[in-house]
């Protein structure tokens, strides 16, 4: 008999962006010209910015190579506690935990709050659903989340979570993300108010807030977090991998009540031991050089025409889509499902979306990552942190390629 990993480990999907990320190379390596909306990632297009860069590439020359403490090098703390202070968020340093990129934060996360062992262990979040959320409490409790769907504009019922929490005794953790992957939407402060007095009536559940696309919301809207109004129950994810292109650098960070944040520490200091130094120097340089938001303003503008141009394509070319503008981070999500269901001049039934985007691939080297992957089947999520020349080109191909299906 081999190895036989966990029954829990083996239920986890492979992470469906990063799939499609492996098919877009293969692709490339042909020496195909893609159109890929697949990764949610800026880079080569809108890379790291220099002063990060040079700040971190010092730290290595300082040698600063050594281990920081479990939480985070205190430089960094001391820097994310001043940027929390520009989106009104008051937290010590000590209640502020660096780890290995944002989805290990949401990892450390669900490993703290979610115990296997006790009835109150349920995952509950929101569909369209990134796919961390769908994989880490199966991995961590053998259970897969409660996932309610929200309504066309990708918001969630208030009615229906408020009858769950008076209902359900087993939720331990409610997952927000706004701004949103992969619909692009924010939620109004409105909204969160509301939501933050229904989870306040239940003082045992925790909110894991992921804030990773905090900079990037559009329209004059300003990023609003649910920890403005349940502070002591909500544990809040940030990091640099959307905001300043760094998702090769892996670094996120959590921040929450102190009692919370120490058990998190622990963690941290058994499974990574810290974030590697250089890169806690070089953010905590970029942070205090940029409390006015300024360079990431700049990415959030340069984001921002690329979503102009894409609807402005897609309205002009794609006529059998219905979809929601996004306000928020970088991704288009339509309904698509006009065009499942049709078939391809060779007379093959594109019965699913996931059909749909592998006959986008293979006919129009357009790629995209299903809505099914996201537990919202009949859409695509279009990743738009590409030159605008992808984005017009791109389109008019993903145009043609539909224009070619018959009912
Ligand atoms: C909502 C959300 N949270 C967390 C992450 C994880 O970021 P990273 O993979 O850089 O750790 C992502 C990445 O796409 C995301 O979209």
């Amino acid at each position: 008999m081999g190895l036989i990993p966990s029954a829990w480990a083996q239920q986890i999907k492979p992470s469906p962006t990063l799939e499609v990320k492996l098919i877009a190379d293969r692709l490339r390596l042909k020496g195909k010209q893609i159109y890929d909306f697949g990764i949610g990632e800026m880079n080569p297009e809108l890379p790291v910015p220099h002063l990060l860069k040079a700040a971190i590439s010092q730290a290595v020359m300082d040698d600063a190579t050594h281990y920081s403490p479990e939480a985070g090098d205190p430089e960094l703390l001391e820097a994310i506690h001043a940027d929390l202070h520009l989106f009104g968020l008051s937290y010590s340093p000590s209640e502020i935990v660096v780890c290995p990129g944002p989805k290990d934060a949401v990892f450390k996360i669900c490993m703290t709050m979610l115990n296997p062992s006790s009835r109150r262990n349920r995952l509950v979040s929101f569909a369209p659903i990134y796919e961390s959320y769908e994989n880490l409490p199966i991995l961590l409790t053998g259970k897969p989340p409660i996932v309610l769907q929200t309504d066309a504009h990708f918001l969630p019922d208030l009615n229906q979570l408020a009858d769950l929490l008076n209902q359900d005794d087993t939720v331990a953790l409610i997952v927000l993300n706004s701004p949103n992957n992969p619909t692009g939407t924010v939620y109004p402060p409105s909204l969160l108010q509301e939501l933050a007095e229904i989870i306040g009536k239940h003082e045992q559940i925790c909110v894991l807030s992921d804030e990773v696309y905090r900079t990037v919301v559009y329209d004059g809207l300003e990023h609003v977090s649910i920890a403005s109004y349940l502070p002591n129950q909500t544990l809040l994810v940030g990091g640099m991998s959307k905001e300043v292109s760094g998702t090769g650098l892996r670094l996120g960070f959590v921040a929450g009540p102190e009692a919370v944040m120490q058990v998190i520490a622990n963690v941290e200091g058994n499974t990574s031991s810290c974030v590697n130094l250089p890169t806690q120097k070089g953010y905590a340089h970029f942070l205090r050089k940029d409390a006015d938001l300024r360079l990431r303003h700049q990415v959030r503008d340069a984001l921002c025409l690329r979503r102009e141009a894409l609807m402005k394509r897609f309205s002009e070319l794609v006529k059998g889509a219905v979809w929601e503008r996004p306000s928020g981070a970088f991704y288009f999500f339509p309904d698509m499902h006009l065009y499942c269901g049709r078939r391809t001049p060779e007379g093959q039934l594109l019965n699913t979306d996931e059909a749909l985007a592998l006959y986008l691939i293979e006919s129009a080297n357009v790629v995209t990552v299903p809505g099914s992957k996201f537990q919202r089947p009949g859409h695509l999520r279009f990743a738009y942190a590409v030159s605008l020349e992808t984005i017009n080109a791109g389109i008019q191909r993903l145009a043609e390629a539909l224009d070619q299906l018959c009912a």
